[in-house]
C-alpha cells in the first residue's frame, strides 16, 4: 500500500458506503474532508451515488436563507430513497445543524444532526442509532481545530487543495450568521499545518490554499512558549518556503485586518499567488458602520492602493452585498462606484438575507423590498461582468504562468488552468498533465476566461 495512502479515498465496495454532499463555502469541503477521514477509520468507504449508500451526510450552509431551502428540497429526495431502502441513514452536518438542531432532527428523513465541532463524536453517534434512535451533537468548542486529523481529499483534480488553519470568527459582522453556527475563532497550531502541507506535497499536490473565515487575524501562541506567537504572515512564509515550485493561496482577508507586513510577505514570495480576496461588502461609510465592518471606504481604498504599490500584478476580488436594512439608492450607487474605483478582477455578488439571531435581525428592519434588492444586485452583476471583461482584455497579448489543473470543460482538445492571479486560462491540450506549469501566451479572452496558447519561453 502507497505509504501516503491516507490522503486519498478509500473506495472499496465490501465495506459500508458512505456518500457525502457538500454545500456552501470551502471551508465545508474542507471539513467534509475531515469527516471522511474520521468515518474511514470506522470502516467506511465513499460512495458515488445516493442509491449505494448506507449512510448519507449533507453539509450544510446557513449563509442565506436560499442555502437552508435548497437542504430542505434535498431532504424530500432523501426521503423517497429510504422508502426504497429503509435501512439507509441521513445525516445533517455543518452549520444548518448547528442553526436549526432540533428542528431539523424532527424531520421524518433525518437520523443524525451534527455541528461543525461534533465530528470526532460521528462514529459513536452513527453505533448509537441502531439502538438508541436518532442522535444529535451540536455543542461548539472553543478549541476543536481537527488539528490531528488528515483530510481525505476528496476533489478529482489532484493538484490544489484546502487546509483549514483556523475555524470560526469574532468579527460579527452583523448580517452574518457565521459566529452563531462555527462558534468563537481559534487557530490551529503551525506545526500541524505545515504538516499537513507536506503531506500534500508528498502525494503529488502543487497548490495550498489557506482557509480561515478572516486569516489576516490568525495567530498562534504557544502556551508553553506564549513570547513567540505566529501570525499569519510569519505562516505564509513558512508554507511558501516548503518548496518554490508550490503555489500558495489563502482566503478570506478582512479589509481591517490586512497587513502591510503581509503585503510584503506576499510581495518576496513568487510562488505566493497573486490574488487577494478583500470583501468590501458596501462602498457606503453608513452602510459599512451598519454592518459593523470596522473600515471606512477611505480606508478599504488605502489598503487597495498599498497592495498595488507593492505589487502592481496583484489581482483583487470581492463580495458584494445588494439591499442590506435601509440601503439608499444613494448608497447603492455608491457600491457601483467602488466597484468602478477598485477594478475588480472578479466579484461574488449576493442579496442581502436576513438571518434569525444575528444582530440585523434584532435591530434593524429589512425593508428594502425584494424586486430592488434584484434590481441592485442585477446592476452589481452587469457592472462586474464589465469590470472582469476590462481586466481580462488586458491580459491579452501578455505571457502568463497557468497551472493546469485537468481538460476544459468543452473539449479534451484542451487543457485549462489558472494563472497566478487566479484567472482560468484555456488553450489547447498537447500532452500536458494536471499540475504542470506551462507559459500561455494570452491572444483572446471573455469575460470568465482568457484564451492562449503555449509558448516555449527559450525561444
Ligand atoms: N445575506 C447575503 N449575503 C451574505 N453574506 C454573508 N451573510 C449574508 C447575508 N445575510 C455574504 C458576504 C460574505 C459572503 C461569504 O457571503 O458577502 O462575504
Ligand atoms: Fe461556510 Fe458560512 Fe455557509 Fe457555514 S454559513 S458553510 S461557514 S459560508
Amino acid at each position: 500500500m502507497n505509504k501516503f495512502y491516507s490522503v486519498r479515498p478509500v473506495l472499496d465496495k465490501n465495506l459500508k458506503q458512505l456518500y457525502i454532499e457538500t454545500y456552501g463555502c470551502q471551508m465545508n469541503v474542507n471539513d467534509s474532508e475531515v469527516v471522511l477521514s474520521l468515518l474511514q477509520k470506522e470502516g467506511y468507504s465513499l460512495c458515488e451515488n445516493i442509491s449505494e449508500a448506507d449512510l448519507i451526510l449533507v453539509n450544510t450552509c446557513s449563509i442565506r436563507d436560499n442555502a437552508e431551502q435548497r437542504i430542505w428540497g434535498r431532504l424530500d429526495v432523501f426521503r423517497l430513497e429510504k422508502k426504497k431502502r429503509p435501512g439507509v441513514l441521513v445525516g445533517i452536518l455543518g452549520c444548518m445543524a448547528e442553526r436549526l438542531k432540533e428542528k431539523l432532527l424532527e424531520h421524518p428523513a433525518v437520523d443524525l444532526v451534527a455541528g461543525p465541532d461534533s465530528y470526532r463524536d460521528l462514529g459513536k453517534l452513527i453505533k448509537a442509532l441502531s439502538t438508541d434512535g436518532k442522535q444529535m451533537n451540536t455543542i461548539l468548542s472553543s478549541e476543536e481545530t481537527y488539528a490531528d486529523i488528515s483530510p481525505v481529499r476528496m476533489d478529482r483534480n489532484g493538484v490544489s487543495a484546502f487546509i483549514s488553519i483556523m475555524r470560526g470568527c469574532n468579527n460579527m459582522c452583523s448580517y452574518c450568521v457565521v459566529p452563531y453556527v462555527r462558534g468563537r475563532e481559534r487557530s490551529r497550531n503551525p506545526e500541524s499545518i505545515l504538516k499537513e502541507a507536506t503531506d500534500l506535497i508528498n502525494n503529488g499536490y502543487r497548490e495550498i490554499n489557506l482557509l480561515g473565515q478572516n486569516v489576516d487575524s490568525y495567530m498562534w501562541k504557544d502556551p508553553e512558549k506564549p513570547e513567540e506567537c505566529v501570525n499569519f504572515a510569519s505562516l505564509l512564509r513558512m508554507v511558501a518556503e516548503l518548496d518554490p515550485e508550490i503555489r500558495v493561496r489563502f482566503s478570506t482577508s478582512h479589509p481591517k485586518d490586512i497587513s502591510d507586513e503581509l503585503i510584503y510577505t506576499m510581495s518576496e514570495y513568487p510562488n505566493i499567488c497573486r490574488h487577494i480576496h478583500l470583501p468590501v461588502q458596501s462602498g457606503n461609510d453608513r452602510i459599512l458602520e451598519k454592518m459593523n465592518r470596522k473600515y471606512d471606504r477611505k480606508k478599504y481604498l488605502e489598503r487597495v492602493a498599498k497592495i498595488r504599490e507593492v505589487m502592481p500584478d496583484c489581482a483583487i476580488s470581492t463580495d458584494i452585498i445588494a439591499g442590506f436594512c435601509s440601503e439608499t439608492e444613494e448608497e447603492h450607487q455608491d457600491t457601483m462606484s467602488i466597484m468602478r474605483e477598485v477594478g475588480y478582477d472578479s466579484a461574488f455578488m449576493f442579496q442581502y438575507s436576513m438571518r434569525p439571531d444575528t444582530k440585523a435581525y434584532r435591530h434593524f428592519q429589512d425593508d428594502v423590498p425584494p424586486e430592488t434588492k434584484t434590481r441592485r444586485l442585477n446592476e452589481i452583476i452587469a457592472l462586474q461582468n464589465e469590470l472582469s471583461a476590462e481586466s481580462n482584455k488586458k491580459c491579452i497579448g501578455r505571457i502568463f504562468e497557468v497551472m493546469i489543473e485537468g481538460f476544459s470543460k468543452r473539449s479534451d482538445k484542451e487543457m485549462f488552468g489558472r494563472t497566478s492571479q487566479n484567472k482560468v486560462c484555456v488553450f489547447p491540450a498537447n500532452g500536458e498533465k494536471p499540475g504542470d506549469k506551462v507559459m500561455i501566451k494570452v491572444n483572446s479572452c471573455t469575460s470568465a476566461t482568457l484564451l492562449g496558447e503555449r509558448i516555449d519561453i527559450n525561444q
